[in-house]
Formats: C-alpha cells, sequence, structure tokens
C-alpha cells in the first residue's frame, strides 16, 4: 500500500470537497486518495491552528509539509499581510495545495521540496504538522535543520501526539531551542520551539 507521503500516481483518484470551519473562518478544501488526512481536516492541525497565537503573529511563514494545504491556506486568510510558502514532496498534496489556494482565493507561494532543499529563504515562523510516521529520525532532521530557514528569533509551531512520542521530543529539543507547550488537547501536544 502506498503512504501519503510518496509519490504514487497509480493509486486512483477521488477528489472531494469539504467546507470547513477554523476559528470563524469558513474554508474549502479538496482533498483525494493518496494524501494524508482525505476525510478532511485532521485533528491534530486543528488543534495546531486554533492554539497558536496569531494575533501576535507577523511576517514570514513556512508550511512545511503542505499536503492539501489547510495550514498555509487559512494563515493567509486570517491575515493577507502574512508571506506564505507551502512546501511538500508529494506532487499530487502540491496540486490540490494549488487548486485549494484559488479555491479559497489566497496568493501563496507552492512548491516542491524534499526536506528545505528548495527553501532558500529564512522565515519568522515554520508551521507544521510535520510527516511522523517517517520516523523519528526525520522529524528530528525537520525540527533541528530548521534552524537554518528560521531568522534570529524565529519560531516553529508543530503538533505531535503523545503516542508519537511528544514528550521525548520536548526534552530532546531543549538542548537546541527553547522549548514551550502551548497546548495538549485529547493527546495532541502544540509545542513552540524558539531560536535563542
Ligand atoms: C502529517 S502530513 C500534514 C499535511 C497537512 N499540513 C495537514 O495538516 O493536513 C505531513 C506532510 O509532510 C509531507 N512530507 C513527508 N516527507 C516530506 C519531506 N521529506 N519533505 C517535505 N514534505 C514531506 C507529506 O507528503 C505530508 O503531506
Amino acid at each position: 500500500m502506498a503512504h501519503y507521503f510518496e509519490n504514487d500516481d497509480k493509486v486512483k483518484t477521488n477528489e472531494m470537497t469539504h467546507q470547513v470551519k477554523i476559528r470563524n473562518l469558513d474554508l474549502s478544501f479538496i482533498t483525494d486518495h493518496g494524501v494524508f488526512s482525505k476525510k478532511g481536516l485532521d485533528f491534530g492541525t486543528r488543534t495546531l491552528l486554533e492554539s497558536i497565537p496569531i494575533e501576535q503573529m507577523n511576517g514570514s511563514i513556512l508550511d512545511f509539509g503542505c499536503g492539501y494545504g489547510p495550514i498555509g491556506i487559512f494563515l493567509k486568510k486570517y491575515n493577507q499581510n502574512f508571506l506564505i510558502h507551502m512546501i511538500d514532496i508529494n506532487k499530487r498534496s502540491l496540486n490540490l495545495a494549488l487548486k485549494n489556494a484559488i479555491l479559497n482565493d489566497v496568493v501563496v507561494n507552492i512548491y516542491e521540496s524534499d526536506m528545505y532543499q528548495n527553501v532558500s529563504t529564512k522565515f519568522d515562523y515554520i508551521v507544521t504538522n510535520p510527516p511522523i510516521r517517517v520516523g523519528k529520525k526525520i522529524l528530528y532532521e525537520i525540527l533541528l535543520q530548521a534552524k537554518k530557514h528560521l531568522k534570529v528569533g524565529g519560531k516553529i509551531y508543530f503538533v505531535i501526539h503523545k503516542d508519537q512520542g511528544a514528550k521525548s521530543v520536548m526534552k530532546d529539543m531543549k538542548n537546541e531551542y527553547e522549548v514551550t507547550l502551548i497546548t495538549k488537547n485529547k493527546g495532541f501536544y502544540v509545542i513552540c520551539l524558539k531560536v535563542h
């Protein structure tokens, strides 16, 4: 069986449109087989978007592993002044993210990147529901390499379930970042890592 993070054109397509409300914003998202959370907004992603201190944020944001696009598109819809970049390794996800940006009438930068390969600017924030199924090693690489793509004082906001090692990630990141727990909801931890 193909995983959502692989590029497999053989996975048959069945696009579905979902109406989603996040923090009083009405959004529509097309999803498909072969992408993460094809049944609609993931609960971890919702918890992330409803708990980050969005009113205090400004500047540029990287949505790492954008999938069909809920994070970057929501953030841009919430505040048109954000400069948003959205990356993913999966082509079908990227195509859906493009369609969804048009559907929700937002202008964002969407491009293919394996890890940070094609990321050439530094951001104020990285906001992500990171790929976990690829294993702890890749997750740690995403979080540790983020430093090179954040401005001084930049922050990563990410979500991880307790069963996926939320507590140990928080502990392990303490050597590298200032670590803050933003919220816990039904086992999902929203964590902030701040560059010293
Ligand atoms: C947990 S999903 C989150 C998707 C979307 N942001 C959401 O919240 O619904 C993680 C995403 O990371 C992408 N991904 C996996 N490995 C990657 C890599 N090496 N570089 C970039 N993106 C990757 C997957 O294709 C997937 O879309």
